[in-house]
């Protein structure tokens, strides 16, 4: 099976209660562990690269990676640019094959996100490719995506009809208080379920994306601290909360710091454990099974999507 584009397994997940993980890759070992959980889950997946792993990887190793999954599993896969933001980095991503691209113009003014949107929608479409779009801007510092927290801004709902029917576009990105990174909340995890009701009440049928939407599972960040890391305060999205998004209108749900974390826990762990090691097969054969099990997780009790495939 080739790469595919988004547009049947949105439907399926919508339909479904359900949503499919899209997870960030930037390496061979994290390409491997989230197809191998994929495998046994028969899921689908969406595997994502941001500009950031374009530059760390080089596009074109990451294709040849991702195609080598998906001949190796025959899993539906789609390859999905993450925070595209500029028209030339989406016209880039397809023409090296990318089958999803998401344009975040959210930082220019709502008319500007539309124009800018709605030429990336034309060039996609006409060579069969989705576009993910975004309203609305999460709080979180990644390399290329800067947000400050004064910054950040809830999805007004009011204006997602006038820009889907205007854009054109396959999915929409909202901000409901989910923020990249893991350092998510500085009290209790609260997300505005009222803003994606009212989103799915009048888009019907129309497919949200839930950026920031790592748990930052307690597990990583205890073997990280036993083992010479520091991460205090780091916090996530409580996983009841990511489930409940995903039995609403919630399809694809972002995933990068919980693979960064989990592969980070196990290279970690290792070199504590073993100090003589310099082989990396040593150490990236358990960071890459960290990421298979942290994957298998979520697509059984998180996401809901095993067995789909
Ligand atoms: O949302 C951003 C992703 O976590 C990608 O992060 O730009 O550091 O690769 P990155
Ligand atoms: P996390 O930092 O919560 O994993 O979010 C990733 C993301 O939204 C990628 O676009
Ligand atoms: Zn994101």
């Amino acid at each position: 099976m080739p790469l595919v584009t988004t547009k049947e397994m949105f439907r399926k997940a919508y339909e479904g209660g359900y949503a499919i993980g899209a997870f960030n890759v930037n390496n061979m070992e994290m390409i491997q562990g989230i197809v191998e959980a994929g495998k046994e889950e028969n899921a689908p997946l969406i595997l994502q690269v941001s500009s950031g792993a374009r530059k760390y990887a080089n596009p074109r190793y990451l294709k040849k990676l991702v195609e080598a999954a998906v001949e190796d599993s025959g899993l539906p896969i789609c390859l999905h640019l993450d925070h595209g933001d500029t028209y030339e980095l989406c016209v880039s991503a397809i023409e090296d094959g990318f089958t999803s691209v998401m344009i975040d113009a959210s930082h220019h003014t709502f008319a500007e996100n539309i124009k800018i949107t709605s030429q990336v929608v034309k060039y996609a479409h006409d060579r069969g490719v989705v576009v993910e779009a975004e309203l609305g801007r999460l709080a979180g510092i990644e390399d290329d995506v800067n947000v400050s927290d004064a910054n950040a801004c809830y999805t007004d709902p009011s204006q997602v009809e006038e820009f889907v029917s205007k854009t054109g576009v396959d999915s929409l990105a909202i901000a409901i208080g989910t923020s990249h990174g893991a350092f998510k909340f500085k009290g209790d995890a609260k997300l505005r379920f009222d803003i994606l009701e009212e989103v799915a009440k009048r888009l019907p049928k129309f497919p949200i994306v839930l950026h920031g939407a790592s748990s930052v599972l307690p597990e990583y960040v205890q073997i990280i601290q036993a083992n010479g890391g520091s991460m205090p305060g780091a916090k996530g999205v409580p996983e009841e909360m990511l489930r409940k998004a995903a039995s609403m209108a919630v399809c694809k749900i972002n995933i990068d710091s919980d693979l960064r974390m989990a592969f980070t826990a196990a290279v970690r762990k290792h070199f504590n454990e073993n100090p003589a090691h310099f082989d990396p097969r040593q150490y990236l054969s358990p960071a890459r099974e960290m990421i298979k099990q942290c994957v298998k997780h979520k697509l059984v009790n998180v996401l809901g999507c095993n067995g789909k495939a």
